[in-house]
């Protein structure tokens, strides 16, 4: 076995999974050097038993630069899980002032950093997969009520059922979509148009009509990889009602298929994806586009797939669906994307469902939860005695402190089933979820046959 110390900076399970796949690997003994957001205790034994180090630097740059660098001599690379510290240029800072090799896009390349840019560079390359928008600033506008007008008047071109989104990332907050958070011109306007106006730039957006699918692509800044489609379910309750969260579950079927999906949809997204990477790269050094340059979220829509974002990292939870399909060795698949030598990777040909548990006031479920956050694990692992591989188990926002275990206030643990159907996968996915002690709660329908079913007809209705 060969040495290989790997820096992964980690915000929730999607980090905690590729410490996992990491570990598998036969060819390398990893030693993890782990910057958190929290004493996540899954990340600190795997530091641990390594012998590595885990520290709590949050989504500073300069943190988790400073916790680099006190390890410079044994990283061999790093990974990069959330967006925060990939705009903020984390590895343009570790890999100038370290020399440690970085897999993320650099911050020029980072295109979730602006919305805008998003679709301008879709509008040159694809611009089918645009819905129709309009670009708002608060700078263009002496007053109010001029915005106003200029909003009503291309409402009155395009219609009403808009989403509106500030310009730069906001974990989804200040993003207002009509029907499921506005249903008047009124609060439109007031709720949604005018507060985001004030802190810049705001984008509205056609609601389109469809079914979501998501498509990673892994690169070494050559080669651009895509990874199998994900479904995830980014509503908080079942039935996709509630707030809008991270991701409250996900499954995969095919290595290029949803069920509700066709060929052409598949065929699309990849051209979509090139066209856009092929422009970046018309600009960038190649490695500035190594990792995962394209998230590519999609809707396949009555006349093609259009594009509803775009984000420059794995997603959290679809890269654990990616990381329990893949065949490869993660730390190869890693040394290969930093040599420029990554022209393909294995999928297996299973499915996966995801389901995730949170806490109590997760998704505005309770205003206010004072019992215990205790989360104890242990059964559900035990039941990887039955299911073996097929069983994976995450950990996300959990905080080990006075050697309790105990729940944070964000997606706690999610478990992963693997199988050769889907509702299979979904079962070893809940059974596990069921075996989980502590008070959390989950969505039951993720994947369910009712809602794959649900999302078929839906597509069948909008293509006849
Ligand atoms: N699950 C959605 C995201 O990672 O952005």
């Amino acid at each position: 076995m060969k040495e290989v110390g790997i820096l992964v900076v980690s915000y929730g399970s999607r980090a905690a999974s590729m410490v996992d796949a990491f570990s598998r690997s036969d060819k390398y003994n990893v030693t993890f050097y782990i910057a958190d957001k929290q004493r996540n205790p899954y990340n600190m034994k795997m530091a641990k038993i390594s012998e590595g180090d885990h520290e709590v630097t949050g989504l500073d740059v300069n943190k988790i630069f400073g916790f680099a660098r006190k390890h410079r001599d044994e990283i061999d690379f790093g990974i990069v899980g959330p967006e925060g510290p990939i705009i903020d240029g984390v590895r343009d800072r570790i890999e100038n002032e370290l020399c440690i090799p970085i897999i993320c896009p650099t911050s020029k390349y980072a295109l979730e950093g602006s919305k805008i840019r998003q679709r301008e560079i879709i509008e040159k390359v694809h611009p089918s997969a645009n819905p129709e928008y309009k670009v708002f600033s608060h700078e263009q506008y002496q007053t109010e009520k001029e915005a106003i007008e200029d909003l009503e008047a291309w409402i009155d071109k395009n219609g009403i059922e808009v989403a509106i989104k500030p310009d730069t990332p906001a974990a989804g907050k200040g993003v207002g979509v009509w029907g499921d958070h506005f249903t008047t011109k009124k609060e439109l306007i007031h709720d949604w148009f005018l507060p985001n106006l004030k802190g810049g730039t705001v984008i509205v957006e056609e609601k389109v009509k469809g079914e979501e699918w998501s498509l990673q692509f892994i690169s070494d800044g050559t080669h651009l990889i895509p990874t199998p489609p994900v479904r995830d379910y980014k509503r908080a309750y079942d039935r996709d009602l509630g707030p809008n969260t991270g991701g409250m579950g996900t499954y995969t079927s095919q290595k290029t298929q949803l069920p509700y999906m066709e060929p052409e949809d598949w065929k699309e997204g990849i051209e979509i994806a090139k066209k856009i990477f092929q422009k970046l790269k018309e600009k960038a050094r190649p490695e500035s586009l190594r990792g995962v340059p394209l998230y590519m979220g999609y809707v396949s829509c009555k006349d093609g797939v259009k594009a509803f974002e775009i984000n420059s990292r794995f997603g959290d939870p679809e890269c654990q669906n990616t990381m329990a399909l893949m065949k490869d060795d993660f730390v190869e698949v890693c040394l290969k994307m930093i040599k420029g030598e990554l022209d393909e990777i294995k999928f297996k040909d299973k499915c996966t469902v995801l389901t995730y548990a949170v806490p109590m006031t997760y998704g505005e479920a309770r205003e206010e939860y004072t019992g215990t956050k205790e989360i104890d694990l242990q059964k559900a692992h035990r039941l990887k005695e039955k299911h073996g591989d097929n069983l994976r188990i995450h950990q996300g926002s959990m905080i080990e402190e006075n050697g309790s275990t105990k729940t944070g206030t964000s997606r706690t643990v999610c478990t992963v089933g693997i199988a050769d159907t889907i509702q299979e996968a979904r079962e070893i996915s809940l059974n596990a979820i069921k075996k989980i002690d502590g008070a959390l709660w989950n969505r039951w329908d993720i994947a369910s046959k009712e809602h794959i079913q649900e999302s078929k007809q839906n597509m069948k209705k909008l293509r006849k």
